[in-house]
């Protein structure tokens, strides 16, 4: 936690902590102390100062902040840095200009808003100020490049996982549809994507990004029958702050034991079981053309397993994948 985080671990709602308490407890001086109220309070932070009594904290902002994120954390590599931003052109573009300058694995890109979200396949993404989860991770993963897309995977799957725990007593129908969306029941709640540059046998860096339908509305949009959110789903509003620390708590776990060929081949055996297109028959639309047959599974390197019409197994390394009717005779 840095130390701006630990100033706010000090100031309760209840009662008045003294600022000499707080220099003494986090051994800085009172001035610092200052400093990072009168920082907090440009956050958003409603601090309250009253002489001979000290600081109470009135309200916090409903903002993705390090100080408001970090203390929830229970990772070892996830989040290892937080750099948020109340506006930026897109998370994404964001982490990869911080692996020139060496940012650590791990470190997180979070913005209350994007203005040129992007997703894959060149389709933009919403993220309107303060209502969803727009996150990028940067990651120097071990693996060769043909591996690199098991990521993907395994990061829809930390999601699901994150989702199910948050939202334990609701019993929310989430799935997953290969190779990187997040479903409540019919209709796309989330998606990741992965970017990466590699040499011949190692990838160099990855920027594992989660977008997060969360309390925003897709309401008379022209993506209303095909999106949704937590909120619109749930009928009220979804702390964000909670939600993102348990999907970087589960994607610090997804991650750590992806590293072991048997954690990893675990993960893709529970993500098959979630996937809402295991054993159905589908189109897969990739850049080669597009390919028909039954799902039969994901195998070790994130690739789709169809049995095609003729029989023949075919495997996909990525592509646009949707459910299609039984064929025509
Ligand atoms: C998809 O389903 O097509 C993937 C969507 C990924 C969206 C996230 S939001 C954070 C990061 N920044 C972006 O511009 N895109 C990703």
């Amino acid at each position: 936690m840095d130390v701006e985080s630990r100033v706010l671990a000090e100031l309760s709602q209840d009662r008045y902590s003294s600022g000499e308490a707080i220099s003494h407890k986090l051994d800085i001086t009172r001035s610092a102390v200052w400093k990072h109220i009168v920082k907090l309070r440009e956050n958003g932070y409603v601090i309250e100062a009253a002489p001979s009594h000290g600081y109470r904290l009135v309200s916090r902002p409903d903002k993705l902040l390090p100080a408001e994120v970090e203390p929830l954390l229970k990772t070892g590599v996830i989040g290892s840095r937080i750099i948020h931003l109340d506006k930026t052109g897109s998370t994404a573009d964001l982490a990869r200009g911080l692996i020139d300058e060496s940012a650590p694995e791990g470190t997180v890109v979070v913005a209350e808003e994007q203005t040129k979200g992007r997703g894959r396949m060149g389709r933009s993404w919403q993220t309107p100020a303060g209502k969803a989860i727009a996150i990028s991770v940067i990651l120097y993963p071990p693996l060769a490049p043909a591996r690199a897309p098991v990521l993907s995977l395994v990061t829809a799957l930390a999601v699901k996982k994150a989702l199910d725990a948050y939202l334990a007593e609701e019993a929310a129908p989430v799935a997953l549809k290969w190779p990187n969306d997040i479903y409540f029941g019919d209709k796309k709640l989330g998606g990741i994507l992965m970017e990466m540059a590699a040499e011949l046998d190692r990838v160099r860096w990855v920027v594992d990004s989660i977008g997060l339908n969360v309390n925003n509305s897709f309401k008379n949009t022209e993506l209303e029958g095909t999106a949704t959110s937590l909120a619109a789903e749930l009928g009220r509003e979804v702390n964000r702050r909670e939600l993102l620390a348990a999907v970087l708590n589960q994607l610090d776990r997804a991650y750590a034991e992806s590293r072991t060929e048997s954690g990893l081949a675990a993960l893709l055996r529970v993500f098959e079981k979630h996937h809402l297109l295991q054993g159905k028959q589908v189109e897969v639309t990739t850049e080669a053309g597009v390919n028909r047959g039954i799902v039969l599974g994901i195998d070790d390197e994130g690739r789709l397993r169809l049995r095609g019409p003729d029989g023949k197994v075919l495997s996909l390394f990525s592509g646009e994948a949707t459910l299609a009717g039984p064929r025509p005779k």
